[in-house]
């Protein structure tokens, strides 16, 4: 062990997985400027502007919008632990790894949860949906929008009318799909969203924001029972950053300072350019893979702009192409999870990462790695790719 501890020099990657994905520099140097306080006027000016900016990316006029602190994981049990209940009936549509992660919040909270069971890779049917809400006439609905372990979007609107038809609220992750892709939480019907800061948002991991509509708001107002976690009971949260601002907990200021700079950076950018972006950018890396001889896990219709996920070639380790990449080249993608180990790679093109030079770079990466695993590709990724940016 070295008796000297110099300053921290991190390796340099390209960061083109799942996330995190690469900081703005703009992020970056807004988190070395000075703390404030965590009670003082300034930082509440600050969350004001992520709530206002928050709202715009989300598509949403709630009035109760904020960020928690933790990673998107928090932003989840923030959302199930304040909406569901011992007594509630909590259906969730299971089509991916991170669906599973939400039933099994429900179950912990002591829900009776049913889990809608779908492919993974697939979509969420929306007739299907709304037959499933008909039927089990849950009080709570979970979904995710955009499932990072299988690359698929899962459409929302039928899924919220359902729910609103029976009587019950709609928690929808929204982790990967915030900043690159529509969410039109208004309009969909969403009544709690929560994300993450590490994807779309060119932030580093640590904050989760979350929005709650009018309806889930009355929700938590007429909500009787004490919530079973201190720390991420959202009508003690809303005292803190919107009420009397009383002492909650200590806000991790330089992560609200990250955020507030990614969402302006997107406001910037233009909600409609950004998401073209990710489209233009998600659709030539597909074309590319393809080239390679990859073909995509998911229809194209229901594909992801963030994320991809290629099929591997058969005989062909995912984990060996991933250390050639890394070792090459320092670009990080990672492999599937579940039922889809070893079967698919996952590439992000997220926020700042959704470049057409990422693009590029990350096919030419894995063509030289596949190449030297002695796969042959029948066409060039780098070409097909090019041929559409
Ligand atoms: C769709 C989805 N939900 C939830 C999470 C959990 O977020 P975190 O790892 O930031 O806690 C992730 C993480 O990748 C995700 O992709």
């Amino acid at each position: 062990m070295s008796s000297t501890y110099p300053p921290l020099t991190p390796p340099k990657r390209l960061l083109l997985g799942p996330g995190p994905s690469p900081v703005a520099p703009r992020v970056y140097e807004a988190m070395s400027k000075p703390i404030v306080g965590h009670l003082d006027p300034f930082f509440f000016q600050v969350n004001q502007e992520i709530h206002a900016l928050l709202n715009y990316v989300w598509g949403t006029q709630n009035t109760f919008t904020m960020a928690i602190s933790g990673t998107g994981s928090a932003g989840m049990e923030t959302a199930v632990c304040n909406f569901v209940e011992p007594d509630s009936k909590f259906l969730v549509f299971a089509n991916g790894f991170f669906s599973d992660r939400i039933s099994e919040m429900g179950k912990r909270q002591g829900a009776t949860v049913i889990r809608v069971e779908g492919t993974w890779g697939e979509s969420i049917s929306p007739d299907a949906a709304r037959e499933a809400i008909l039927r089990e006439r849950p009080t709570v609905v979970g979904y995710v929008t955009a499932e990072t372990s299988t690359g698929a979007w899962n459409p929302g609107k039928a899924i919220c009318e359902a729910a609103h038809e029976v009587g019950a609220l709609v928690l929808a992750d929204c982790v990967t799909s915030l900043g690159t892709m529509p969410i039109n939480l208004d309009e969909t019907g969403i009544d709690v969203a929560f994300s993450c800061t590490q994807k779309g948002l060119s932030c580093p991991p640590g904050l989760s924001p979350i929005t709650v509509s009018p309806r889930g708001v009355d929700y938590l107002k007429s909500k009787t029972t004490v919530n079973r976690s201190w720390y991420f009971d959202l009508k003690l949260l809303l005292e803190y950053y919107e009420g009397s601002h009383r002492y909650h907990h200590t806000a991790p200021i330089s992560m609200f300072y990250a955020l507030r700079e990614g969402l302006a950076l997107i406001h910037e950018e233009g909600l409609e350019n950004r998401f073209a972006r990710h489209k233009r950018n998600s659709e030539a890396f597909a074309a590319g893979a393809e080239a390679l001889g990859m073909p995509m896990l998911v229809a194209a219709e229901n594909r992801l702009w963030p994320l991809q996920t290629p099929q591997i070639p058969a005989g062909i380790s995912d984990v060996a192409i991933r250390k050639r990449m890394m070792d090459a080249t320092g670009i990080e993608i990672l492999g599937g999870f579940g039922p889809l180990a070893g079967k698919i790679f996952r590439v992000g093109l997220m926020g700042e990462g959704s470049k057409r030079e990422n693009v590029l770079l990350v096919l030419d990466a894995l063509e030289v790695a596949l190449r030297a695993e002695g796969y042959a590709p029948p066409a060039s990724g780098v070409a097909a790719a090019a041929a559409l940016l």
